[in-house]
């Protein structure tokens, strides 16, 4: 399957979906890494691998439907087959999402439904919770809603940080994308029609 990851950051989750793809037993292989911020360092690592980067600046569009249809056609025009969203942070509009329905995952840092939104690490800490940890989801319409392909726990440790925890979280993440990314890409989970996984 040919992916494409869309970020807007550091790129550590997009580092962890590379060194899976180049283990050579991956049945997904990167082919286009799009950032919506220039200089970033996930642009780095992609072009480290070797992969394909083009930078789309939201703020070049006068609307989220003109820059998702911008995304949309670097995607066709790579031949993308399936889309991570490796820390994104563009909300993109329905009709991207109806799209690339059953073909777009994110990642999140929480165990959902529990934390939707910004700052879900610092959520959990705030509700006191001793379990949380990260999802890998199909994008659905609604943020942080779409369904669940798998989740890894994290333990709150006693006087964590939100710093400790984001970065507990994300070791948890860099295993739990992978194996989504794979898992989709073998066509072992897909998005049924009502908008649930079928596991075979
Ligand atoms: C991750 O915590 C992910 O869950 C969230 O954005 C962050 C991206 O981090 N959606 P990185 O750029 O992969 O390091």
């Amino acid at each position: 399957r040919r992916v494409g990851v869309l970020i807007s950051g550091s790129g550590t989750n997009l580092q962890a979906l590379l060194d899976h793809t180049r283990s050579g037993l991956s049945s997904a292989q990167i082919v286009l890494v799009i950032s919506n911020v220039a200089g970033v360092k996930g642009l780095q690592r992609a072009q480290d691998a070797g992969v394909a980067t083009k930078v789309i600046p939201h703020k070049n569009y006068k609307s989220r439907q003109e820059f998702d249809a911008a995304l949309t056609k670097a995607l066709e025009e790579a031949g993308i087959e399936l889309i991570c969203l490796a820390g994104f942070m563009r909300i993109l509009t329905g009709e991207f999402v109806r799209r690339w329905r059953g073909r777009l995952l994110n990642i999140h840092p929480s165990l959902l439904p529990s934390f939707k939104g910004m700052h879900a690490q610092r959520q959990a800490l705030e509700a006191g919770v001793t379990l949380t940890g990260c999802t890998v989801h199909f994008v659905s319409e609604e943020v942080d809603c779409g369904a669940v392909v798998t989740q890894e726990a994290v333990p709150v440790l006693v006087g964590d940080t939100e710093d400790a925890l984001v970065e507990r979280i994300k070791t948890a993440e860099h295993k739990a994308f992978p194996r989504a990314m794979e898992m989709v890409a073998r066509g072992q989970v897909r998005l049924g029609e009502d908008g649930k996984c079928i596991r075979i």
